[in-house]
């Protein structure tokens, strides 16, 4: 993968996912017996961030220093030269004279792919728009198959905005790898998922099922991935405060629950998941935040050519 960018989903294979999921798995490992390593020493990652985050962007810096790298950032347009009326083209032109890797968040879906278009150093899709957030299934899939020893053959119930949530769209694209997988998308009608996800899942014969019905689907997942609604997205705010509070995971629906089922959601929360679950060992959203970091140490080494797929990581 050296020199790549991580820009979708599409661009893996199922045995890119696994040996990623290895390599991260080996970042882990290597972190908790060694702590630090200098096997990104006198490499530079620019953090370009072009829309609110507090993980992703904490999470990629926390990689690189763990890796011994450093982080040259900006954040929002107002203070990049954006704000001068540059465009996005000039900014990474200029942006990877100064480093090696970019990583980039934009509100337009298209705006990773673009960057990577004129980038000569790896582009990284920290979440384009409505688009895609590659990295962030990533770590969903290191956490799932960590969790559960039944993988494949469990059922994941998707809740929330499905229409613009660009963790679920990657996501669903990464697990279609897996036939057995079942899927629950459960969404007010308005935030269905989009069609290209459904055909893909019809393509390759993926049972899945559409509906509103969150409390059933919450008792009978092993999976259950709950997102916000995402209030940025909306031209009608009142649309928002309509649909914002339609489904909430709290006590009673985790009584119902199976006993190993375990929740997630890429954070941040609104109202989606009740304070009083945090304490639940099933609910793994914070472990998600840790995971995170592995699996960026991983896709980072990768693109810079420091390690290898299917190589193991020494200190
Ligand atoms: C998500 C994102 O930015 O897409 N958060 C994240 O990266 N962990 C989810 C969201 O904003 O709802």
């Amino acid at each position: 993968m050296v020199g790549q960018d991580i820009i979708s989903i599409d661009q893996f294979e199922k045995k890119d996912l696994e040996s990623i999921f290895d390599l991260s798995f080996d970042m882990e490992e290597n972190f908790r017996v060694h702590g630090c390593s200098n096997l990104l020493n006198c490499t530079i990652m620019a953090s370009l961030f072009f829309e609110p985050s507090t993980r992703t962007k904490f999470s990629f810096d926390s990689a690189m220093t763990r890796l011994g790298g450093e982080i040259i950032s900006t954040v929002g347009v107002t203070y990049s030269s954006m704000a001068k009326g540059e465009t996005l083209e000039d900014t990474i032109k200029t942006v990877e004279r100064y480093a090696d890797v970019i990583v980039m968040r934009h509100p337009e879906k298209g705006s990773a792919a673009a960057a990577a278009k004129v980038a000569k150093v790896p582009v990284i899709n920290a979440g384009d728009g409505p688009g895609e957030h590659p990295t962030q299934a990533l770590l969903d899939f290191y956490t799932i198959r960590k969790e559960m020893r039944q993988f494949p053959k469990i059922k994941v119930a998707m809740v929330g905005d499905l229409k613009y949530g660009r963790t679920i769209h990657s996501l669903i694209k990464l697990l279609a790898h897996y036939e057995d997988i079942e899927f629950c998308l459960i969404s007010p009608k308005e935030l269905k998922i989009p069609e290209e996800y459904t055909k893909l899942l019809k393509e390759k014969d993926i049972k899945f099922y559409e509906s509103d019905d969150f409390g059933q689907a919450a008792c009978d997942c092993d999976v259950l991935y709950m997102t916000r609604i995402q209030k940025e997205r909306f031209g009608d705010p009142s649309e928002y405060e309509r649909l914002k509070g339609v489904f909430v995971l709290d006590k009673e629906i985790m009584k119902k629950a199976k006993k190993n089922m375990i929740v997630m959601h890429p954070l941040p929360r609104v109202s989606e998941i009740a304070t009083e679950i945090d304490s639940d060992p099933r609910a793994k959203y914070f472990d998600q935040v840790e995971n995170g970091v592995f699996v960026r140490m991983a896709l980072l080494a990768l693109v810079l050519g420091k390690v290898k797929l299917k190589e193991k990581v020494l200190t």
